[in-house]
Parts: C-alpha cells; structure tokens; sequence
C-alpha cells in the first residue's frame, strides 16, 4: 500500500541528502519511492521563496496562509501527493505543515495555524514523520559550509532557530496523540543518520 512519509528538521540538518538515499532505500526494497518538497515550484512557492530572500515583503500571517495555499496545491489529484499516492507511490515530502506551525506558529497564533489546516480537507495527515534533529548553531555551522556564496534566508540565524527548535518540540507534543512522529538524532555521520530513519522506517512502515 502507498505511504506518505514526511521528513521535518531545522534549515542544516541535512534533510535534503537523507530524503534521497531514504528514497534510494525503499526503492531497493522493490517499492516505487518519490521526491516531493515545499515550497513547491507552483506559482505559491515561487511567491514564497521571493517572501524568503526578503525580496518580498508580508506578514507572518499571510506567510502562514500561503503555506497553507501552496500545501493545498501540493496535495491535488491531478499532480500532487494524492496523484503519486494513487499511482501506488510511496511520497516522501521534504516539510510539511509542522514547518508551518514551526516557522510561523510562533510568530502568529498556533491554534489558529492548526485548525486551518486540520479543517482543510484537501490537507492529507501524513503515515509517518521523521524529524531531524541538532542544535541550531551546529546548523547555521552547517549552512554556511554548504553555501558560502548563497544569500542566507530570513530564518537561518541562530536566534530564529533556537526559537523554531523550541516552538517543533511543542508542536510535536500537541500531536503526539494523533501522529507517527520519530525524532532523529541528525549529528552524526550521513551513514550512522540514514540508518536511523532506515530503522525507523521498518519500525513503522515496512513490510
Ligand atoms: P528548505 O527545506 O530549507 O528549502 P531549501 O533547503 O531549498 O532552502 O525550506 C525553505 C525555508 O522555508 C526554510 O527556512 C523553512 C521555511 N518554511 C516555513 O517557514 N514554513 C513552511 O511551512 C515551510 C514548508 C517552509
């Protein structure tokens, strides 16, 4: 059966790299596996990215309602999860709506961020999230690294950070009742990391 599996972290904790061999890992396994992410590329997410550069300027509420807008198109029938999930794809999305309750819960209001998403019923919940976890300085540590040259997008500081860290730890505590959530230690090797989402993908997924 189709899973949707999503990959949450902090900006540095090396989402990207452990989604494409997680991929990799399913795929070896005889299942077909797909890449998906937010922002996405539709006409939302190119507004979004603007908004992230600081190109262009909003306010954490609509921020928070354009995620939610981009997610709604992130989730169609004719080209999104609900598309790569009928076509018997296992979907591993990079973010989801805990990035939103995140980055924006705690500049706007939690409650409200949830309940338009959990009463929106183009907003399918996830199978399983994995959630990558380091200390924000070894993050920004981590993004600088990597990109030198890239401009640094509004949240990747380590002020913001520590704020967003705090603000997923009460997210997933409100949903823990209601979601598969695994936190992973993401400082480590990259090898010693994709083992740990590989056992838990077996733990809560695999057949
Ligand atoms: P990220 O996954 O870091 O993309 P990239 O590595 O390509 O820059 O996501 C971009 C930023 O978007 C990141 O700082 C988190 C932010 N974000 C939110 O603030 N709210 C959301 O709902 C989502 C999906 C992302």
């Amino acid at each position: 059966m189709s899973k949707f599996i999503v990959v949450e972290g902090l900006d540095g904790t090396g989402k990207t790299t452990q989604i494409k061999i997680l991929a990799e890992y399913i795929k070896s396994k005889g299942r077909d596996a797909e890449i998906t992410a937010e922002p996405t590329a539709h006409p939302t997410g190119r507004l979004i990215r603007r908004i992230l550069s600081g190109e262009v300027k909003t306010t954490p509420w609509s921020l928070a309602a354009l995620f939610l807008s981009d997610r709604i198109v992130h989730n169609t029938a004719e080209d999104g999860i609900e598309k790569m999930l009928s076509d018997g794809k296992t979907v591993i999305s990079d973010r989801y709506y805990y990035s939103t309750f995140a980055y924006q819960g705690h500049e706007t209001d939690l409650n409200w961020a949830m309940d338009m998403h959990f009463s929106c019923p183009e907003v399918r919940k996830p199978d399983l999230v994995l959630f990558l976890t380091m200390a924000p300085e070894k993050c920004v540590e981590r993004i600088r690294a990597n990109r030198p040259d890239e401009a640094i997008e509004i949240y990747e500081n380590v002020e913001s950070l520590t704020k967003i860290s705090r603000q997923f730890d009460t997210v997933f505590e409100k949903l823990k009742d209601r979601e598969n959530i695994v936190y992973i230690d993401a400082d480590g090797t990259v090898e010693e990391v994709s083992q740990r989402l590989f056992d838990a993908y077996e733990k809560y997924i695999g057949e």
